[in-house]
């Protein structure tokens, strides 16, 4: 169970203990993180669960996949060098520690 944490665009941080195997979007929606919308439930085909992230985890530096890529362009927040989409990120325990900012705006 890796503690990650995100920190909204107003630097409030928020703590969360994470389950491997779950994503990045299912572990901030699970624990009620606002700006983490997470639409399609995680199917690449919305972008409201878009993250910066902040302090990489050796997990969260996999390659981007093509629809991953493709969704990335319709972010409603500026996309950056370390954006991705939450719901792409798979937890394990090498994501302890790891942060999340998010966006301004998801839609
Ligand atoms: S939840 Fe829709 S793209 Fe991630």
């Amino acid at each position: 169970m890796p503690k990650i944490i995100f920190i909204d665009a107003a630097n409030r941080t928020y703590p969360v203990e994470a389950h491997a195997g779950r994503s990045v979007m299912d572990a901030a929606v699970d624990n009620n993180v606002p700006g983490i919308v997470g639409e399609c439930g995680g199917s690449a085909m919305c972008a409201t669960c878009h993250v910066y992230v902040e302090s990489p985890a050796s997990g969260a530096s996999k390659p981007v996949r093509p629809e991953e890529e493709v969704m990335l362009e319709f972010t409603a927040s500026e996309r950056r060098s370390n954006s991705r989409l939450g719901c792409q990120i798979k937890l394990n325990d090498t994501f302890e520690g790891a942060v999340f900012r998010v966006p301004e705006r998801q839609v």
